[in-house]
């Protein structure tokens, strides 16, 4: 097999795009694939201060490096996370590849700077880890974006997590969540700072070849939370259909932001946004979801242990 590009050996093939590269050629693909999706969504541009999400894993480390060998400006965001084994190795890796790069990194601790990591917001509040990281984590990168001054905030999902996110969202009719389901989301309040998702061209499969072949030390393992998530039956499910007839994952999502999306845009209209009345964020109710869960972490972890 041969490089479409170069004609020298191949060391990967994309049946999707009925191509095969070498390793320079791989790279240089996916991060023409990055800018493509930038451009076409009106992602960033060069004067942008972005703060990248890195979670240690391949796909945010593929964004990270991508968008910094494009020439934005950016700087790495790592939350810890306090789940067992899995966060300090995810923390370790994200330190050795900003001090590889001398590019700047930001950490956050949740139980240093909130008192509470993601299996004691578990074990205080009726949510589910996942449930709790999932708002964590909106909320705390939201928040440190805005007050480090950051004009975007990008997060590596990437072509399987949208698509499986769009599979489930049209499975249950969520209308408002597909009005929502946008690569580039403005910010419509001053305490909401703009998120991309530049990386939603690119499966998982090829942010974890782009990863391997650019020599960058990884976490492979995912989550222990991750376990039996819906989400996850949705993907296996998507690449059972892409092994049958490759590049209908694409089709899929890239379809629904050309010919669906807006047909479900007026359903995500008309929310009117305030200050959370305890920490300024922005939020639909008085008190934020994220204050809310906290309080009542903090109530249930004093009763139990007056
Ligand atoms: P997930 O929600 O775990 O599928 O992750 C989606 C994206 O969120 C990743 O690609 C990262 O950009 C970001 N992310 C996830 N976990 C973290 C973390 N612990 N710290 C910073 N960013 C994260
Ligand atoms: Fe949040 Fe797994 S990464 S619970
Ligand atoms: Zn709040």
């Amino acid at each position: 097999m041969k490089c479409k590009t170069c004609a020298a050996k191949a060391v990967i093939e994309t049946r999707r795009h009925n191509a095969a590269f070498c390793t320079g050629c791989f790279c240089t693909h996916v991060e023409r694939q990055v800018q493509k999706t930038v451009d076409t969504e009106k992602m960033l541009s060069k004067d942008d201060r972005i703060l990248v999400a890195v979670s240690g894993g391949k796909d945010s480390f593929t964004l990270w490096e991508a968008l910094h060998r494009l020439g934005y400006s950016t700087t790495g965001y790592h939350i810890v996370l306090g789940i067992g084994d899995y966060s300090p190795l995810a923390r370790e890796k994200v330190e050795a590849y900003a001090k590889g790069q001398g590019l700047p990194l930001i950490i956050t601790d949740l139980k240093e700077e909130y008192d509470f990591g993601i299996p004691e917001l578990a074990l205080h509040t009726p949510r589910v880890p996942c449930s709790a990281c999932g708002l964590s984590k909106r909320y705390v990168m939201n928040r440190t974006a805005l007050e480090e001054g950051f004009t975007v905030l990008a997060t590596g999902h990437n072509l399987d997590d949208a698509a499986s996110t769009l599979l489930g969202n049209l499975l249950h009719w969520q209308t408002e969540q597909l009005g929502r389901m946008r690569p580039a989301m403005e910010a419509t309040h001053a305490k909401l700072v703009k998120t991309v998702k530049p990386l939603i061209r690119l499966t998982e499969r090829e942010t974890l070849a782009y990863t391997m072949l650019r020599g960058i030390d990884y976490h492979e393992d995912e989550c222990p939370n991750a376990v039996g998530a819906t989400s996850l039956l949705y993907k296996d499910i998507l690449n059972q259909l892409e092994h049958a007839s490759p590049g209908v994952k694409q089709s899929f999502y890239l379809g629904f932001l050309k010919k669906g999306r807006t047909a479900f845009a007026a359903h995500s209209d008309g929310i009117t946004l305030k200050e959370c009345e305890v920490c300024g964020q922005a939020t639909t109710t008085e008190t934020c979801a994220f204050c809310r869960m906290m309080e009542q972490a903090r109530r249930r972890a004093a009763s139990r242990n007056p």
